[in-house]
């Protein structure tokens, strides 16, 4: 780096040459790093939900339909993410069937090594994150680019490595995210994903206009009443030693990532389940009063999945409906709008605060989880 006057240049040491200034137009304010009235940033951040959304639709829609066509054209994509970020990419391999009838994988970014075999430089490689600084999905990339294929990537922070090393950056723009817990960037990072399953179907306005109907449904979802009832079902299980959760469809990987987020800041053991899993294995472990989060979404896989909840009660479980409606099944209701193939979008958020209120009733930090940063930027 050469520094003149007020100037900074960067030059390659091997070549000698002028490295070209990339610029990066970043919106966030610095009240947006800080926790204003709130006690934690974790609730901060699952109300700004309100408005990120809603905000994240505001895409560049050439650059959605680019990426829609490179993944028409690619010989195989693969959606990449580690933790929340790869249970988004789980969803999107459901949205991207349901929606745009086309297989993608969705491989988790400490196991893409062995998927390298199946690459060619026609391969197309879509890292989803939000620091844009997670070691084992940078590995992914680099496994990637070695083979020639392109690289597209998700990201919130824009100054990342990911999102320098990408060749097409879609930016998910929901400002600083401080809590450990991912809340806003799942969402929309998930937001961005319905888009291009709706752009790849040729039906992108449709996605949007789908998209726009939660964003503000999910507006009047997050008033104090919403969170206070949710707050009371955390004091009912606050002493559980284990807690379950069951989805269907694009809400399966929901369950997981719904589990993922009680473990992080509740600590109490969560696992989440295929409804229909159960009764391989899992329903073994249910005991009377066992908790299990029922996803239930509004549409051909309702029936299914409240059979499985059924069979859960039968055995004493405790069952909390995730659900538009609600149903005899249910032993406490958490409402959730009716979104359609947005449901995924919806149905985490009463998750993300029943984790958050599980935290602090239980003494933890939901901020700084134990043994947990950030960002994972080690293998
Ligand atoms: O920054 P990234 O989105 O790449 O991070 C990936 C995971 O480490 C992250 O999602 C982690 O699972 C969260 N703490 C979950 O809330």
């Amino acid at each position: 780096m050469v520094v003149l006057g007020e100037k900074v240049r960067c030059i390659d040491l091997e070549t000698k040459k002028e490295i070209p200034k990339r610029t990066i137009e970043i919106h966030w304010s610095e009240k947006s790093a800080e926790k204003g009235s709130y006690a934690h940033f974790m609730m901060k951040e699952i109300m700004e939900q309100k408005t990120t959304i809603a905000e994240t639709i505001n895409q560049n829609e050439t650059v959605i339909k680019k990426v829609a066509d490179e993944i028409k054209n690619a010989f195989g994509t693969y959606l990449i993410g580690c933790g929340t970020a790869g249970k988004v990419c789980l969803t999107a391999s459901y949205l991207f069937s349901r929606v745009a009838k086309k297989h993608v994988n969705a491989v988790f970014g400490s196991e893409f090594g062995s998927h390298k075999h199946f690459l060619t430089k026609d391969s197309l490689l879509i890292a989803v994150s939000q620091s844009g600084e997670t070691a084992d999905t940078l590995e992914a990339m680099e496994i990637a680019k070695e083979k020639g294929c392109k690289l597209i990537t998700i990201v919130n922070v824009e100054s990342s490595t990911m999102a320098r090393m990408a060749d097409i950056v879609i930016p998910i723009k929901v400002g600083p995210e401080k809590a450990v817990a991912s809340t806003k960037a799942t969402t929309a990072q998930l937001t961005v994903l319905t888009q291009i399953a709706y752009a790849l179907a040729g039906k992108l306005n449709e996605g949007k206009q789908l998209l726009i109907a939660a964003a503000s449904q999910i507006n009047d979802m997050l008033n104090p009443r919403y969170e206070d009832h949710i707050k009371e079902l955390a004091e009912k299980i606050k002493g559980v030693e284990s807690m379950y959760i069951i989805g269907k469809d694009v809400n399966y990987p929901m369950a997981l990532e719904a589990a993922i987020k009680l473990q992080e800041v509740s600590y109490i053991h969560a696992e989440g389940f295929a409804g229909g899993e159960l009764k391989h294995g899992p329903i073994a472990l249910i005991t009377e009063g066992t908790p299990v989060i029922a996803i239930v979404a509004n549409d051909e896989t309702k029936k299914d999945i409240l059979s499985n909840a059924m069979e859960v009660k039968a055995r004493g479980g405790y069952i909390i409906g995730v659900s538009p409606e609600t149903s005899e099944i249910f032993d406490y209701w958490i409402k959730v709008p009716d979104a359609g193939a947005a449901s995924p979008i919806v149905n985490i958020i009463p998750i993300q605060i029943l984790a958050y209120h599980l935290s602090v009733i239980r003494q933890n930090n939901p901020d700084m989880p134990r043994n947990l940063a950030k960002s994972v930027t080690v293998k």
